[in-house]
């Protein structure tokens, strides 16, 4: 039975690639956030991005129909946004209570994580965060074999 289930938001390319990556290896179940209202994905992106990460904007994502009881580990996936974890991410947050699961939060950012995990760390603060990491596209994007050896560092 899977009990694994990998959370994400992505607006490009990077966070999704390697959640595809750990649900293979894991054997795990995806659950990808989508924003009904979506972001261009040219430069009016970082405005638009800023702007609801600043006024702590919480989108209404696209229905989703998940059971979290019957997973024991749950991945969640971020891209670092002004500092700090995405709009959707927050979203899933204030959806979602998770508690007494097993937890693994990772971002991926380009040189400027801020608190990102620290702060979705105290999110899921009733949960055991048995691994926490952040990933620096611009280092790994480049060199896959080297971002899927830093990845299984964190597989459970
Ligand atoms: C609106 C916006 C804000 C961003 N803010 C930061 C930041 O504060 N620090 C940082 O290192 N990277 C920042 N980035 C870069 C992304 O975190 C990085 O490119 C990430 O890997 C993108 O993931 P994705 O391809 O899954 O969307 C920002 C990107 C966007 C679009």
């Amino acid at each position: 039975m899977v009990n694994t289930i990998i959370v994400f938001y992505s607006l490009e390319w990077f966070t999704k690639q390697i959640a595809k990556y750990i649900a293979k290896e894991t054997k795990g179940d995806l659950l990808e956030l989508e924003p009904k209202k979506t972001i261009s994905k040219w430069f009016m992106k970082y405005f638009r991005g800023w702007k609801q990460v600043i006024m702590k904007e919480i989108p209404t994502l696209k229905a989703y129909d998940v059971n979290f009881n019957k997973y024991e580990t749950i991945y969640i996936w971020t891209p670092v946004w002004s500092f700090i974890y995405t709009p959707a991410i927050r979203s899933f947050i204030k959806k979602k209570s998770l508690k007494n699961k097993k937890i693994i939060i990772f971002c991926t950012h380009e040189g400027w994580p801020g608190k990102t995990l620290n702060n979705l760390e105290k999110e899921f603060s009733w949960n055991t965060i048995i691994a926490k990491k952040d990933f620096n596209r611009r280092f790994l994007e480049k060199d896959i074999e080297l971002l899927h050896k830093e990845i299984k560092t964190i597989l459970i």
